[in-house]
């Protein structure tokens, strides 16, 4: 396979022709955030967080999709490049659960680090305040939880499911704002042809999909008025 010479933040890589951008700037040591993206898995190109600047065009390319060309220029870091990223982490948090105390995945979770790398603060996000998604968090598995609140629609947990495992038990289903990731007919996770493998956990970049506990598989079992009277005199868990 023939290489091709590009320039990423003033350092000149040759990588291979079928390269893309991320992978060609990960040989030279520059790290370019990504949620949707996974080594593993088939590529998606919809988060849009690993944006990088064309210098010569000034276009905002997403480098986990974009094949290297001779002789491009690439900078990674540009001011255009980090507020757009900041920009698309920003939507994603402005339909986010904001509970990170309390969820599976504090100090585990992909965007909850992208958060503090970017510096975004709560105000940031207020400005794209709006309506928010609300589903029902699934705990009927013997093994999942799926807390549809929380996805990103990153779809890691999708291709995991048929790219690797071969089962198909999710997919995205509905267009535009209630776009989501769920099971066939949306049945509960009880009902469906999952193995309960925990692939989708494992690639799952925050806490939509995690291992269900036995703290959880007690919660499910208690009648919705002892789920109040816990809910109310609990003390509340706020994300700084
Ligand atoms: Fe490239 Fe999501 S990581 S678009």
């Amino acid at each position: 396979m023939s290489k091709v010479k590009l320039t990423i933040d003033s350092q000149t890589v040759e990588v291979e022709e079928d390269s893309s951008l991320l992978e060609a700037a990960k040989e030279i040591g520059i790290d370019i955030p990504v949620l949707c993206y996974h080594p593993d898995l088939s590529l998606h190109g919809a988060c849009r967080v690993c944006v990088v600047e064309d210098e010569e065009s000034g276009r905002l390319l997403a480098s986990c999709a974009t094949p290297v060309t001779e002789g491009m220029k690439i900078n990674t870091r540009s001011m255009k490049a980090r507020k757009a990223r900041r920009k698309n982490v920003e939507l994603l948090l402005a339909n986010h659960p904001n509970d990170c105390l309390g969820c599976d995945r504090n100090g585990h979770c992909e965007l909850q680090d992208l958060t503090y790398e970017l510096g975004i603060r709560s105000e940031d996000v207020a400005r794209f305040a709006g309506e928010k998604s609300e589903y029902e968090l699934d705990t009927t598995g013997p093994a999942l939880k799926r807390d549809p609140n929380k996805c990103i629609l990153c779809g890691r947990c999708v291709r995991i499911c048929e790219e690797v495992q071969g089962v198909s038990a999710l997919q995205f289903t509905q267009r535009g704002f209630d776009s989501i990731v769920t099971t066939a007919f949306d049945l509960p996770q009880a009902e469906i042809n999952c193995v309960n493998c925990g692939q989708c956990a494992t690639v799952c970049p925050v806490g939509a999909i995690t291992e269900l506990s036995e703290i959880d598989k007690v919660w499910a079992a208690l009648e919705d008025d002892e789920k109040h009277v816990l809910v109310q005199t609990a003390p509340s868990v706020q994300a700084t």
